[in-house]
């Protein structure tokens, strides 16, 4: 059996991010993509609004900037902001061009935009209301055909492996660990450059809109080798996810407020006036907070999303995937109001990048859900971290090609050592670990915070991360345990920024802190081993 791989290009991750890169490199190069489950297992396939970009005369990049700028609550990176928007319309093209299908206008003059929180104008491009499984299905039939390509399904990073350059002795990222699932072995793959490209961290959440494999790898994988991560407090958590006991996680898109659904109390009354001016439509954070509120105020489990009073026509055009997920649950969305909770769904901070996806580590790249570029500040808003996946992807692609010839080859690195560890004979440790982590987390790091919480949650996750650490230094790995290291990395990256942010600001609240500090800081975490010592650090006290 091969353990030792080598290519010319790396890429952790075949979402929306991940794939788009691989293709956007073209026949360019010899690439590897890793998948930790199948291909289309990650947040993309479930995406269901769309794709903002700037599609419509009547609408403009500046009013798409300022919309963005506005959800981001002052801490999006303006320069980010306008590369991501003006690049937007090329992005949305380049779908085109590999043949993704979004819905058109009942005239078939042009593609029918709808409308999401935030957004001044109709500009979410969309395939009905399964967005991410139309443009998912596109690339991975694109991938496929791709014969520079190898793909490997059921393949989890477990870290980094960084080499010194005898030249300038500086470490440089030249492949990963991965373990093989079906053949329970670890692999070395070497790279001349290595992309994280593997989504979010929500999973952290006890209740969440992700699916499985949304543990924040890329970004402890990143923290562990000496990447700056940036804005972890900021988990999104979306207004509207179903209230059910048998569902585990079923997301109901923010385009039927677009379209005009209302957010009603149990007495069947609206709310939302009394949160914003925008109502339903106002920019995510405001939403789940004001939901959360409303039923702490009531002691009750959930609200309503209502939409039966618009045609069932109407219903069945623009949300058939919605109608018939719900009706598994005896909802029929066309007479009955939804029952909904707002869940954990998007993590805004990640690992620091620049314009081209470069992180701190040479050679190593992250892009979309894993990144933190300066797009979405302290609230993405809604349908803007497609968009993101796709134009990082293009100016990745683009860096990789203008530098690969110059990275020289590497020796073959020590292969992965399992001399000290045995096979586990206590799994119960990680399954209870898992469950307690997503648990507390959810309890004291959620969208309402105060100080006292979060030392309780800090102190929690100093226990477990010595717990995790010593199963870890002396067991034979496995997906759960690798995946729950990496969660509790990133639970503490979030805990210690929230416990930074001295102010509520965004998708950041805290009862302690109510107000908004008068000077907008990204909370900017620096490792202990950090990977580029050149860098000037704009560190938080
Ligand atoms: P993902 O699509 O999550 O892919 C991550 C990939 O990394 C997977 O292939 C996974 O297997 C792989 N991976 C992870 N760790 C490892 C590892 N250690 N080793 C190997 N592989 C690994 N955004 C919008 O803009 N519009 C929307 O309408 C929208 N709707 C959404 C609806 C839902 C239900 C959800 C959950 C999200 C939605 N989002 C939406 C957000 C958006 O879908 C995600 O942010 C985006 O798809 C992330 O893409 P990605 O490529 O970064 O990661
Ligand atoms: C949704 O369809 O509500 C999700 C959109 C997003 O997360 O951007």
């Amino acid at each position: 059996m091969n353990n030792h791989f080598r290519h010319d290009i790396l890429v952790i991750g075949s979402g929306a991010a991940g794939l788009a890169l691989a293709l956007n490199l073209s026949e360019f190069g010899s690439i590897a993509v890793l998948s930790k489950n199948r291909l289309k297992d990650g947040s993309t396939w479930y995406a269901q609004g769309g794709i903002a970009a700037v599609l419509d005369d009547t609408d403009s990049i500046e009013a798409h900037v300022k919309d963005t700028l506005n959800a981001g609550g002052g801490l999006c990176h303006p320069d980010a902001v306008r590369f991501t928007v003006e690049n937007s319309a090329e992005a949305i093209q380049w779908l085109v061009d590999q043949g993704v299908a979004f819905t058109r206008n009942e005239d078939n003059s042009d593609y029918h935009l709808t409308k999401e929180g935030g957004h001044s104008h109709r500009r979410i491009i969309h395939s009905a209301d399964a967005t991410g499984k139309a443009v998912h299905s596109t690339l991975i039939e694109r991938i496929q055909a791709r014969s520079n390509v190898d793909i490997f399904e059921q393949h989890i990073a477990i870290d980094l492996i960084q080499q010194a350059d005898a030249n300038s002795r500086r470490l440089r990222c030249s492949g990963a660990y991965v373990y093989n699932r079906e053949e329970d072995t670890v692999c070395t793959f070497q790279a001349k450059v290595v992309i994280l490209a593997t989504g979010g961290a929500s999973k952290a959440y006890l209740y969440t809109s992700n699916p499985d494999g949304a543990s924040g790898d890329g970004i402890a994988m990143a923290w562990r080798a000496g990447c700056r991560v940036a804005n972890m407090e900021f988990n999104q958590f979306h207004p509207t996810c179903l209230f059910h006991p048998n569902a585990k996680t079923l997301l109901i898109t923010e385009a039927l407020r677009g379209e005009g659904a209302h957010l009603k109390l149990p007495n069947g009354k609206r709310f939302m006036h009394r949160f914003s001016e925008q109502k339903e439509l106002a920019p995510r954070d405001i939403v789940a907070r004001a939901i959360d509120h409303e039923i702490k105020r009531l002691g009750c489990d959930h609200l309503y999303l209502d939409i039966s009073h618009k045609s069932v026509d109407f219903i069945n055009e623009h949300f058939p995937n919605v109608k018939k997920s719900c009706l598994k649950y005896g909802i029929d969305i066309t007479k009955d109001p939804i029952p909904v909770v707002p869940a954990a769904h998007y993590t805004c901070g990640g690992v620091m990048v620049d314009e081209n996806g470069q992180s701190d580590l040479m050679n190593l790249y992250a892009i979309g859900e894993a990144s933190f570029t300066g797009l979405h500040g302290a609230n993405r808003m809604a349908s803007n971290s497609l968009l993101e996946c796709l134009v990082y992807a293009r100016s990745a692609a683009q860096h990789i090609k203008e530098n690969l010839d110059t990275i020289p080859e590497m020796d073959t690195p020590n292969p992965w050592d399992e001399s000290r560890v045995t096979d586990s004979d206590e799994d119960v440790v990680i399954s209870h670990n898992w469950d307690e982590l997503r648990r507390f987390m959810w309890d004291y790091v959620g969208i309402v915070r105060t100080q006292k919480r979060l030392e309780r949650a800090q102190h929690r996750i100093k226990l477990l991360q010595r717990e995790i650490s010593e199963y870890y230094s002396n067991y034979k790995v496995s997906n759960d345990l690798i995946e729950l290291r990496n969660l509790a990395t990133v639970s503490q990256l979030i805990i210690r920024s929230a416990m930074e942010r001295k102010e509520s600001r965004g998708l950041h609240y805290s009862l302690d802190f109510p107000e908004l500090g008068r000077v907008a800081r990204d909370t900017i975490l620096v490792p202990t081993n950090f990977a580029a010592q050149n860098i000037i650090v704009d560190k938080v006290e």
